[in-house]
């Protein structure tokens, strides 16, 4: 009896050494496949990111998208979170932006125009009379060159792409780098930085959509949404902000403390009946150009957490009020209305023509420089 009891005692030790060992050795990784060809034969990857903690995040250099982003509930248990394609002819004929990276200009520019040193610059229009998202073919349906550039903190992948002069309508040769990060502290990291030959505007951004219960399993009106702003921008009828800083106070734009999203936003304002929904610039308390908290969100069913903190002036908050059901993504999943939200930190929409809000002007010489984190955890 002793014996047997001396003998399990040592094997579970030995189980447990072994174990602890397993942990340690649990290592974040980068592993690249071949994810197809566009139709003028450019060769498109796929990276998948696996951190320490056994995140993973997998993005394609076809339009930089983060193409699905495993996290742990409060029990532990991993669910992708974010709305996305299962192969790359979704990315080439998707119009959402779902995960992609945005520019050069994230959001509208009115009348698809604005004047730089005097001279006028026209954009196509691909949003009524407005242009949305960098115009006809943006920075998410280009394919970008990547290297892996992981580092202690997790892996990393960069990617580049250089915008030649007029692309769009804007000015200068652009040279664009995205730094995508899966930290070991279960953060997606986002660094972008920007160089540009001629005078020339920017606003970059990423265009994730987030389900905190799991991509496609229900609408977003339950999560609790935290926005440190106390005020935004409000727009017309296309969506272009009218120039005023209205305060949150007393409005369904109201975040500053937590509240389910859903809880207002059928009620009966005129700036949520423009946008059917949540479609809105939230100007952050923040300190622009210093990483500071922009959001917080939480989702009562699984306890998962997303904090956004950002070196930008903005958020858009868009409660997916465009998502009808048409879309079939990854696991066959069907993207209803508000099935997903998106927190895209940027500066203000239409910036170029509102000398007013921070300038999104980069000049030669000078560095752009913007980073988001989205954090995760489980309560
Ligand atoms: C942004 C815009 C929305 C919509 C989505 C993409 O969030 O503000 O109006 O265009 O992108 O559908």
């Amino acid at each position: 009896m002793r014996l047997n009891h001396l003998v399990a005692a040592i094997l579970i030790l030995f189980t447990l050494t072994a174990a602890d060992g397993w942990a340690q050795k649990a290592k974040s990784t980068m592993q690249k496949q071949e994810w197809g060809k566009t139709a003028d034969g450019q060769q498109v990857y796929l990276y998948t990111l696996s951190n320490k903690k056994g995140m993973v995040a997998e993005i394609t250099t076809y339009g930089g998208a983060v193409v699905s982003l495993k996290v742990p509930d409060r029990k532990g248990e991993f669910a992708d979170i974010v709305q996305g394609y299962p192969n790359l002819e979704g990315y080439v004929t998707d119009k959402g932006y779902f995960g992609a990276l945005i520019g050069r200009y994230g959001n509208r520019i009115a009348h698809g125009q604005f004047v730089l040193d005097g001279k006028t610059y026209t954009l196509f229009k691909n949003d009524g009379d407005n242009t949305l998202h960098g115009g006809q073919r943006g920075f998410n349906k280009k394919v970008w060159t990547a290297k892996d550039v992981s580092t202690a903190a997790g892996p990393a992948l960069e990617l580049t792409y250089l915008s030649p002069d007029g692309e769009e309508g804007f000015p200068g040769n652009l040279s664009v780098k995205v730094v995508y990060t899966l930290t070991n502290e279960n953060e997606l990291k986002i660094d972008y930085s920007a160089t540009t030959d001629k005078d020339t505007v920017l606003n970059l951004t990423n265009h994730s959509y987030f389900n905190l219960s799991g991509q496609g399993s229900g609408d977003i009106l339950g999560h609790e949404l935290m926005l440190r702003a106390t005020r935004y921008t409000p727009v017309d009828s296309g969506l272009i902000p009218t120039g005023e800083l209205a305060p949150v106070k007393g409005t369904p734009f109201d975040f500053t403390k937590s509240t389910a999203i859903g809880a207002r936003i059928n009620d009966d304002n005129e700036q949520l009946k423009l946008a059917k929904g949540y479609d809105h610039n939230f100007v952050l308390d923040g300190k622009m150009g210093t990483m500071h908290l922009a959001a917080e969100v939480y989702d009562p069913k699984s306890g998962r957490v997303m904090d956004v903190t950002t070196t930008e002036p903005g958020v858009q908050f868009y409660t997916g009020n465009f998502l009808d059901g048409t879309v079939t993504g990854k696991d066959g999943k069907v993207y209803k209305h508000r099935y997903a939200l998106c927190l895209e930190t940027q500066h203000f929409p239409d910036s170029p023509n509102h000398p007013s809000f921070p300038t999104t002007e980069l000049k030669p010489g000078q560095h752009y420089h913007s980073t988001t984190v989205y954090k995760f955890s489980a309560r």
